[in-house]
This record gives C-alpha cells, structure tokens and sequence, in this order.
C-alpha cells in the first residue's frame, strides 16, 4: 500500500515501514532522492544504500519515477525531520535529462511553463496553485451547501445570449465550408443539429432564475465562453463562474451575500492550504524584489488576504466612484488612459485606482448607468441607473458582477424592447415574471480572478490547467 508522502511529513512519527511512489525532483551525492508525489509542496528524502546498482542508480534522474520500499527514520541530515532508509527502489518510468524540458535547478519563467503546460505541475509553483484551486471550488460548494442552495447544472449549449453582448462561438454541425442557406444567403440553422442557431453559454445565469423562481436559493459553477477579443492578463475565452440567484433578495442581500462568500472562500484556502500559500507569498516576495522600489507592492500576499478577510467592503455607488476618479491625482495629472466622465464604463485602471489608491480594500460598486448594463438589471426609480452591483479588488479589478433583476414584467419586456432582445423567443424567461415573479437576485464570481486573487498570480493563463484564448488552444 502507497503511503502519501504528506501524511508522512505531517505525522513526524519514526521507525515504521512505507512505499513511496513519485516523481524524483533531485538526486545528489548518488545517495539521496528528493521525491514528490503532490500531495503536498514538501518533498520527502529518499536514502538509498551505497550499494545500489550501477543500473539504477543511472536512472535515478530528475522527472524519473520510482516506487520506495523503506523505513521512515529521524533525518540525521537539516532541513527535514523525517526521512526514508530505502530498502528497494523500482524505477516505474525513465527520464532521460537530454530531452526533459523541466529542469528545475534555473528556475523556468512562466512563459516558458506556458508553453509545455502539459509538464508545469510538476513544479512546486503550479503544484500549489493547482492544489489552492481545488480546495477554491471545494469551498465554494460547501458554503452553498451549508447554506441550504441547490447546485443547479445550467446548459452549456444554448440559443440565448445572456448578457446580450454577442460575444459567442457557435455551435453548428453543418459544414463550415458550404452550409445549406436562405433565399437571402443567410445561413440556415434549420438544417442545423438543434433546428436553430446555438452557442456555448456566456452565463447560467437566465436558467438560474428559473431555478430560483421555485427553489429559491440556488447557484451554478460551470465553464462559460467568452469569443471576445480581449487578450489580457485577465480575460480567457474559457473560464469557471460561479452564479448564485436567491429568491426575494434585494441588491443589499446581494451585497452582503457576495462579501460573506468571498470571505468565506478566501478563509477556508488560508485553514487548508497554508503551506501552498506560504510558498506563493515567498515567490510572490522574490518576484517584488526584482521591481524598482516606486512599483513594489506594500502589503505580502497573506498581508492582503487578511485585509479582505478583515475588513467590511467599501460600498459606494458609481457616480461616487466618477467623483472620487475626478478628484484624484492621477486624472488632475491626465495619467489615465482612457477618459473618466459621468455615463463610461470603468476601465480596470479606474478600477484598480479605486481600490488600490483610493480604498486600498474591495468596493462594491452599485447604481451604473442602465446603458452600459444587460437588460435584465432592475431599474431604480431615478429612470437612468439600474440596481447592478460590481465587485473590485486589488490587483483584479472586477471580480464580481450581479444585480438585482427586474422582476416587473412591463418595466423588463420595455427594456428589452429598447435593447432589441426579441421578447417571443424569451418566452420562457418572461413567464417566471407572469407566474408569480418575486423580487431577486444574483451575481457572477469570475472562478479564475478568484484564484489569482488568492495565490498572487498576475496572469490568468496560469490558474487554470489548460488556458484558452484567442490563438491558442493546446493540449
Ligand atoms: O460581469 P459578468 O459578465 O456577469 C455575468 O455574466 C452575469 N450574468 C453574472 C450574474 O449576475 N449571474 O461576468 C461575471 C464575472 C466577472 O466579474 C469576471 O470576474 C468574470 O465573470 N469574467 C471573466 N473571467 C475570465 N475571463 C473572461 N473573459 C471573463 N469575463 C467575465
Ligand atoms: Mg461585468
């Protein structure tokens, strides 16, 4: 039986007998293996006799993997307290160090990691990031859980736009080269697989409304897809959100209902996880210190954790934020790029003024103008903004976006008129306004912002195993 080498270093008991299985990270001397199977960051040393076989020992190399017979001993050597007396190693696979392209002694930049993604866990960096990840998303179903909401699974192929922002891929059967058209040379979807034109789904979110509209409290985390054009440091075409939708909540509940989750999250990867973040903190410390003074981060990345976890988010609506913008240096000095008047979409550097100048803590923005929202927002009385709520955090920007709905039937299908959303084909959506509407609300945690937030990472191509954006899809 296979003993995780967590388990070992984490028990610190002596003189018991165990198998191993990993991955060698190092072998030196010709007598001691530093292995690691991922259970945890730390890796176990592995003694072997002197007498092992020349055969062997030539295939000790570092990405090679081996099975350990041995007995757990107090280290005599510094910087463990527990190590394995060998007595049998097998070498389940060879590495060959010509062509492996991981060599770990130079430390590889992440843009090289990038590229042989397929390779990356295997370093401590993308280990801990991807163990962080997991308890992430565990933590996410437990607080729901906990907390009474039922995990609904929203389609993935589906025939509406969410966020009416048209930013789709397609999802046809019929054959790119020469589909089957109309008179007027448009496509026909009718010969298409569903009869009609679909895409992967930008949200959950309208299915979770209906989910809502009987079981009240309910929430989704499923892929979605994003075909915009957006290559930044935090934008993927596919990427993990989470959406809860809870019957009879305002946009305060809402409000509060986001703080408490992402508090809770963020608390439970700091109870669980502590070594994997201690090391990114380190990294993140190392990587500070190559950047000229003026551009170094004040706070450690558990220092800023604890600022979220220790604080109530700022609360401000949007005509606020415009304000403070207009008041602050940066604009006076014109050092934003892009203009800053009552009516814009914030740009993430107004976003980040925000919160790293200005708050230097998460805001809840509340009450954006209803011309740059989705349609479904609820409209305040005022008749010019609509009850959206957007949540921003140091080093992300936008982490959350949600509202409170328009539960009026007159006031949303008025809206959707406006917008040209065809109100027939979202007979469905407008039916829970008919039978029984109720008051509520929802919002969208981006899961992959989340997971950078927490580990320190600074591009979003590095939390997820497998990025997608545009150019790129391998592996
Ligand atoms: O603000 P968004 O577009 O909101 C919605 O989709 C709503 N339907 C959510 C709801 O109310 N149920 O997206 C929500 C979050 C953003 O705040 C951001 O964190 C993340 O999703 N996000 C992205 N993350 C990575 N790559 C992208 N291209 C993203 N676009 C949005
Ligand atoms: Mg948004």
């Amino acid at each position: 039986m296979r003993t995780k080498i967590k388990d070992i270093l984490q028990k610190e008991e002596f003189d018991y007998k165990v198998n191993v299985k990993g991955w060698v990270r190092s072998f030196r001397n010709n007598q001691f293996i530093a292995l690691n199977d991922g259970s945890c960051i730390g890796n176990i040393q592995v003694v072997i006799g002197l007498d092992t076989d020349e055969t062997i020992l030539k295939k000790i190399n570092t990405g090679a993997s081996v099975s350990v017979d041995g007995m757990v001993i107090a280290s005599q050597g510094k910087g463990q307290k527990v190590e394995i007396k060998a007595d049998s190693i097998i070498i389940l696979g060879e590495c060959d160090p010509e062509q492996f392209p991981l060599q770990l002694k130079n430390r590889p930049s992440l843009e090289y990691l990038r590229e042989i993604a397929h390779l990356r866990f295997r370093t401590n960096t993308f280990g801990a990031i991807f163990r962080i990840r997991h308890t992430l998303a565990y933590a996410v179903h437990k607080f729901y859980n906990d907390r009474g909401f039922v995990y609904l699974h929203t389609p993935i192929i589906t025939a509406s736009d969410a966020e009416g922002a048209g930013e789709m891929f397609n999802v046809s059967t019929l054959p790119a080269g020469n589909p089957p058209r109309n008179e007027d040379g448009s496509i026909d979807y009718k010969e298409d697989f569903f009869g009609r034109c679909t895409n992967l789904t930008v949200s959950g979110q309208l299915e979770a409304e209906l989910g809502a509209m009987a079981l009240s409290e309910v929430y989704t985390f499923g892929p979605t897809f994003r075909a915009e054009n957006s290559n930044t440091a935090r934008h993927l075409a596919e990427f993990w959100m989470i959406e809860p939708e809870v019957a009879f909540n305002d946009i305060h509940d809402n409000m509060d209902l986001a703080e408490d989750f992402i508090q809770y999250v963020i608390r439970y990867t700091l109870e669980n996880n502590r070594e994997d973040l201690e090391f990114l903190a380190q990294r993140l410390a190392d990587e500070e210190k190559q950047k000229p003074m003026a551009d170094r981060s004040e706070l450690g990345l558990l220092e800023k954790l604890d600022v979220v976890l220790n604080n109530k988010f700022e609360r401000i609506t949007y005509t606020d934020a415009i304000n403070i913008l207009l008041d602050s240096p940066t604009y006076k000095k014109k050092k934003f790029k892009y203009d800053v008047k009552w009516g814009i979409d914030l740009q993430s550097e107004h976003e980040r003024y925000l919160v790293e100048k200005h708050f230097k803590k998460p805001v809840i923005v509340t009450g954006y103008p209803k011309d740059i929202k989705a349609f479904y927002m609820r409209q305040n009385d005022d008749g010019t903004t609509v009850a959206a709520m957007d949540i921003l955090v140091p080093g992300i920007g936008e982490l959350v976006g949600g509202s409170q709905r328009e539960e009026r039937l007159d006031k949303l299908t008025q809206r959707m008129s406006e917008m040209h959303i065809p109100a027939e084909e979202m007979y469905w959506y407008l039916d829970t306004r008919r039978f029984g509407t109720v008051p509520h609300a929802g919002f969208g945690l981006g899961f992959e912002r989340l997971v950078l937030f927490v580990t320190g990472m600074t591009n979003i191509r590095d939390v997820i195993p497998f990025p997608r954006t545009p150019k790129s899809a391998d592996f």
